[in-house]
């Protein structure tokens, strides 16, 4: 199975800086004539998803989109939200429950399966975020992301055997096959994690932000896992 390298931007960029970004990752991709083992897909803010779609299938560039949040609603009167269906057609994937939605938006479990229904209905495949193996998952979501709350943005991440273990346990406890790990990945380390069994892919943020970084993140994994 392919391994996954979800690139989580969080609230970062301009539009211009987005662009910027694209011409530089494809830049990479072209001049080394690179071929890609791993799944990649990058997970921009909502203003960035229509020149990211545009950008991939002109270029055919390799990676996949997805949105970092979705509504718990549906279409209609809910100002300032982003339905699932307004995402079709934009991405494949939606991030769901990341720690940073449940403690600065009091996301609650009931809301995040809320969500997970819409995405469901939209036909977007979610990436569902925990903190532990305790944390409640609902349902049919597509991957799990293992992402201790103290290693995301520290620097420090948690040892690649412990993160191996609740994995795991993450696939014991629901049959997800996909369990991925975050906090804190950066080229250095991204082997270690994904060298482990039971560990399907990372989830980098910072070290997603800058191309070259990111280039080379994955070239770290593609020939260390
Ligand atoms: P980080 O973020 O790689 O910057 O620690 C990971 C995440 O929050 O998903």
């Amino acid at each position: 199975m392919k391994k996954y390298i979800i690139g989580n931007w969080k609230s970062n960029k301009t539009v211009e800086e987005a662009k910027q970004w694209l011409d530089k990752f494809n830049s990479q991709l072209q001049t080394t004539n690179y071929n890609l083992q791993a799944k990649i897909i990058i997970c921009p803010a909502f203003t960035h998803l229509s020149l990211f779609r545009e950008y991939i299938d002109a270029k055919k560039l390799p990676i996949e989109l997805g949105a970092q949040d979705v509504s718990a609603y549906d279409s209609g009167a809910y100002t300032g939200q982003v339905s699932a269906a307004m995402l079709q057609g934009l991405v494949d994937w939606v991030i769901i429950g990341h720690s940073e939605r449940r403690k600065y938006f009091g996301e609650t479990d009931e809301v995040l399966s809320q969500k997970v229904v819409q995405a469901q209905k939209a036909g977007l495949n979610v990436i569902f975020c925990v903190s532990d193996e305790k944390t409640a998952i609902p349902d049919g979501v597509a991957a799990v992301a293992y992402e201790p709350v103290w290693a995301i943005g520290s620097g420090k991440t948690d040892t690649p055997e412990n993160a191996n273990a609740v994995c795991g346990e993450i696939k014991q406890k629901t049959h997800v096959a996909t369990v991925i790990y975050g906090g804190s990945v950066k080229p250095e380390n991204v082997a270690s994690f994904l060298s482990q069994k039971q560990i399907d892919g990372v989830l980098p943020g910072g070290a997603s932000l800058q191309a070259n970084s990111f280039f080379n993140l994955i070239t770290h994994a593609d020939t260390n896992a």
